[in-house]
């Protein structure tokens, strides 16, 4: 079934190829998303055509380290495979993601890996996907609202916010403690997967009085409520949401800095939903002179990250090993050329469908372990720090 469709397809592009080159006078190499990787793997392999990949992977934005990593990370994987693939990012936009996987189809790809810029807007490129007979794999990201994405390869992201929850509760002292919550974007599923985590565990120390919220009020009124619908998470993310942008984190955050009282300031716990937020926002309530003392979270084991956490400006970061997640989708990939049934070890329900989803797990970092998680594991090189023991 493939095969025909990939020589189908192989018609479809020559056809496509001669009109553009009746219709323009450029040079064929235009990058039709501005900034994109265009890196593919030779083309060792039988069964394609000089010019055709087998995967095409689309990841959501080079602006974030997270993803730079997951690109090396599938380069590293793919340096020694018979399988062509090619990794293009959105950069941000749904119109871009859409566009990619239109020009990973007339490449001609038999599966499609990609990672959602907004859940619900890639049901649009999985669907294009999908209405050529290719199987998708929503990497990291679940497509939401859709029947058109056939697996998930994912972190455990509840524990990850549990973890993140866990955490601001073992390291802080006393009652009445300050909570500052911030969320990722609420077109991202991950965001309140995250978040529910976190709140299963924060809740009963917010209705007990440990913690204060600081900067929701609708969390404040929800502090009794410990299993948050959909829509009332919604409402918070709403309130606290960085969109996974740094400068977002640090305008949200010197907001809510300017308006808390001192009896929000001194000793205080702040939910960060990942390293790059984490950052801005450790810099931001740092540079507050009210402010003594802060734990704050994180999570990716971003570079950056690992180097506050050493220099202790992070406190904890959830690693997120994202070799494994690689492997995985890889795994899946070629099981699906193969022509088998990939296995699974769950279901995530995107609101459509339940998508058969494979779910990796995660550790917490922190100054204690990051030499032996993060250097010792081989994960990154001593040498890319400094002050470490
Ligand atoms: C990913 C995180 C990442 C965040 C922002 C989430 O979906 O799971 O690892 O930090 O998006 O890109």
């Amino acid at each position: 079934m493939l095969k025909s469709r990939k020589y189908l397809l192989m018609l479809l592009v020559g056809l496509l190829m001669s009109v553009l080159l009746i219709g323009c006078s450029g040079d064929g190499e235009e990058d039709t998303s501005g900034d994109n990787d265009t890196d593919t793997t030779e083309d060792d392999s039988e069964d394609t055509s000089s010019d055709g990949v087998n995967v095409g992977i689309v990841l959501p934005t080079r602006d974030e380290p997270r993803w730079v990593q997951d690109e090396q990370r599938f380069k590293d994987a793919l340096a020694d495979s018979d399988y062509t693939t090619e990794i293009l990012f959105s950069q941000g936009s749904s119109a871009n993601e859409l566009q990619n996987v239109e020009t990973l189809i007339s490449r001609g790809i038999d599966v499609l890996i990609i990672s959602p810029q907004d859940g619900d807007a890639a049901g649009a490129a999985a669907r294009a996907a999908n209405l050529e007979g290719i199987p998708v794999i929503s990497y990291d990201r679940l497509i939401t609202n859709t029947d058109a994405v056939d697996y998930y390869v994912t972190f455990d992201s509840l524990a990850v916010g549990e973890a993140q929850g866990q955490y601001l509760v073992d390291n802080v002292e006393g009652e009445g403690v300050p909570l500052y919550l911030y969320a990722g974007a609420a077109s991202d599923n991950n965001a309140f997967l995250f978040f529910e985590g976190a709140w299963s565990v924060l809740q009963p120390k917010i209705a007990d009085g440990t913690f204060v919220v600081a900067n929701s009020s609708i969390a404040e009124e929800l502090s009794d409520t410990q299993e948050l619908t959909r829509d009332d998470m919604g409402r918070i993310l709403g309130q606290i949401t960085t969109n996974w942008d740094p400068n977002e984190a640090i305008n949200k955050a010197q907001t809510h800095l300017t308006s808390a009282g001192p009896e929000l300031k001194g000793d205080i716990a702040i939910l960060a939903p990942n390293d790059g937020t984490a950052r801005s926002i450790a810099d931001t309530f740092a540079a507050d002179s009210e402010v003594t003392n802060y734990v704050i979270t994180g999570q990716d084991a971003e570079k950056a990250s690992i180097q506050y956490i050493i220099d202790g400006k992070q406190s904890m970061t959830v690693f997120k090993d994202v070799r494994r997640l690689v492997e995985d989708a890889m795994g899946m990939a070629i099981t699906i050329l193969d022509g088998d049934t990939p296995e699974t070890t769950g279901a995530y329900d995107n609101g459509s469908v339940e998508v058969p989803a494979l779910q990796s797990e995660v550790i917490v970092v922190d100054e204690e372990n990051v030499q032996s998680e993060l250097i010792d594991s081989g994960y990154y090189e001593a040498s890319e720090f400094t002050g470490l023991e």
